[in-house]
């Protein structure tokens, strides 16, 4: 994804808030404002219904959804992030829920929903396993699962410099029990954090209606 300011690296688990923080309060926006062109392009045809943004940051994703009539809840460790995806929410007169604090632990409440974002989180192997595997359980019956992030055609253009934390299509393959892929690919992005084309990784994923 593309940073409006010079980025730094390090998105994770592992960081934790006062890390983001210290990001987000670096610059008034340090994510770009477009909702992803692949989830619109993906969900745009789906009924609203309940929707889950899981380290929502400022929030061009939930913002998009809540627009089309989702029932959004945006959840992600910096406080700074969620008060500027509030405060366009309210400029905007949307609804959005938003919670500080840890994703994982917040899908442990155990909640389904229609539609699991997850955008650029860029996890180490073992905690992405685990992410992953509590993402899908939160997807409801007949919902879907949207994740996009750095592949590891990315590498050195953009997104964590650790090559464990960028996406491949091997790793993802097993590791949304539960669900079915619609789609797990790569795509181009026309310009990257340093102008240049980014490799993203795509995965769409339902729940049958019946389990
Ligand atoms: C690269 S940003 C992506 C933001 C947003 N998804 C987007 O695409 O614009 C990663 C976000 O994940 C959040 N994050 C990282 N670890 C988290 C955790 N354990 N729980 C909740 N949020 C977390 C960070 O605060 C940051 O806002």
């Amino acid at each position: 994804m593309e940073e409006q300011n010079q980025h730094q690296h390090g998105h994770d688990h592992g960081h934790g808030q006062q890390h983001w923080n210290e990001r987000y309060a670096s610059a008034p926006r340090l994510f770009n404002a477009e909702p992803d062109e692949t989830l619109v392009e993906l969900a745009d045809h789906l009924p609203p219904g309940r929707a889950i943004d899981l380290g929502a940051g400022e929030g061009r994703n939930a913002l998009w959804l809540a627009r089309k009539k989702w029932h959004v809840t945006a959840v992600d460790l910096s406080d700074i992030a969620l008060a500027r995806l509030a405060a366009e929410a309210a400029e905007a007169g949307l609804d959005v829920d938003t919670v500080a604090g840890d994703i994982v632990e917040y899908l442990g409440r155990g909640d389904r929903y229609d539609l699991v974002v997850l955008a650029f989180i860029q996890w180490m192997p073992e905690e992405r396993t685990r992410l992953l595997s509590a993402a899908s359980a939160a997807v409801a019956p007949g919902g879907h699962l949207f994740l996009i992030g750095h592949h590891i055609a990315s590498l050195g253009k953009g997104g964590p410099p650790q090559p464990e934390r960028l996406y491949t299509e091997e790793s993802l393959n097993d590791s949304f029990p539960g669900l079915k892929l619609l789609r797990l690919d790569r795509q181009e992005r026309a310009a990257g954090d340093i102008g240049v084309p980014m490799v993203d990784i795509v995965v769409w994923a339902e729940r049958s209606t019946t389990n």
